[in-house]
């Protein structure tokens, strides 16, 4: 369907501008008013009837000409708390506020879909559903809020996409199963008994307690995860003590879980507080594990990911269709893969040559713009084959 790769060409310039405007104007998470307003305007001006949900979000239908099924095509748009020095002419006005995900480009390409189909219109088999979630970045993310207020009712498939710097422009990537993991949080603080540093056996060393957890929590993938399933525990905050001289009586852990499957990530939980338990009774430390769940992990559905690897092939070549390994991230779009088979994809990005090198939730983050051709051309086509 050359019609369809002609089509996209010609919106080409409208997606780029609207990504521009995006990312010159970020808001961030359950904050996304203007954005929302934006984005109203335009599916308004391409006769469509947008409405409100999740309170920032947006959901329009476009109804084909003939009947069919209901596909979803998801696109996050919040940015993040974070200064952008990108240097270009189109860098945010908003201070510590900046589109280093890309969300600025899914945002643009999921109008840019919308304004394509629209001129299919008439030969349409059926409804596409156009999702704008707000909030991705911030938990409990925007999906359940945009699911609660229906947006999957009478949706039979649904698909999304992340712009991916690690992955060169003009290529995609994508598993056929799981995607990205369940970024899941804990924290363990530990009780003990401060005192002199000179007289430690008056004390329960809250710090030696922590530092021996650390060590210990380290052990847990290597000795009690299958080799052949991923996991990862890592710790990213210690705290303990305040002076060279004391011995301090608490100390506080805080770090993530990843994993890809249910019964897993409840094992790396169980281990976290067995060894900890175990530590701190040894030490004669107390200790409260407060455990924070994450998004359940992205999981594809194999049939819906060969379509949108088809619709891949038609725009780029199959040989820059590339199926990766999952990646420990994680995305809200796993609660509309729990309610609806659907699909996720990474799109390429990055170009060395070009300078466009810096990864996601960097400062100096951009994207290769012609990754939102292929973007919008991919969807656009999988939406397509997905309605018949
Ligand atoms: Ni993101």
């Amino acid at each position: 369907m050359a019609i369809i790769k002609n089509l996209i060409e010609k919106h080409n310039d409208y997606v780029v501008n609207l990504r521009r405007h995006f990312h010159t104007h970020p808001e961030l998470s359950t904050q996304e008013f203007n954005t929302q307003k934006k984005i109203i305007d335009e599916l308004s001006s391409l006769g469509l009837h947008p409405k409100k949900i999740a309170i920032t979000g947006v959901i329009a239908d476009l109804q084909g000409a003939l009947p069919g099924k209901t596909v979803a095509i998801r696109a996050d748009i919040d940015a993040l708390e974070l200064q952008d020095e990108c240097d270009r002419p189109y860098q945010s006005k908003h201070p510590g506020v900046c589109h280093a995900c890309g969300h600025d480009g899914h945002t643009a390409m999921l109008i840019g879909i919308a304004k394509t189909l629209v001129e299919l219109k008439d030969e349409l088999q059926g409804t596409v559903r156009f999702l704008f979630q707000p909030s991705e970045e911030r938990f409990p993310g925007g999906a359940l809020a945009m699911i609660d207020e229906g947006a999957l009712l009478g949706v039979d498939s649904i698909i999304g996409a992340h712009l991916w710097q690690p992955l060169n422009v003009g290529t995609i990537g994508i598993t056929y199963g799981p995607m990205m993991a369940s970024p899941d949080e804990f924290t363990i603080k530990i009780s003990g008994k401060g005192g002199h540093a000179s007289m430690p056996h008056q004390t329960v060393d809250a710090l030696l307690v922590g530092a021996q957890i650390t060590v210990a929590l380290n052990t847990i993938v290597s000795r009690s995860v299958d080799p052949m399933e991923q996991a990862v525990i890592s710790l990213g905050v210690f705290k303990a003590g305040d002076t060279f001289n004391i011995i301090p009586d608490t100390a506080i852990l805080n770090g993530t879980v990843r994993s890809f499957n249910e019964g897993l990530r409840m094992l790396l939980f169980d281990r976290i507080e067995q060894v900890t338990k175990g530590i701190c009774e040894a030490a004669g430390a107390t200790f409260i594990l407060e455990k924070f769940l994450g998004f359940p992990p992205v999981i594809n559905n194999p049939a819906i990911s060969t379509i949108l690897a088809d619709a891949g092939t038609k725009t780029l070549g199959s040989e820059n269709i590339l199926t990766i390994n999952p990646v420990m991230g994680g995305e809200d779009f796993s609660h509309y893969l729990e309610k609806v088979p659907g699909a996720f994809m990474f799109v390429g990005v990055g170009n060395k040559d070009a300078g466009i090198i810096y990864p996601q939730h960097h400062p100096k983050f951009d994207i290769d713009e012609k990754a939102l051709a292929y973007g919008v051309e991919i969807m656009t086509r999988a939406a397509l084959t997905l309605l018949k």
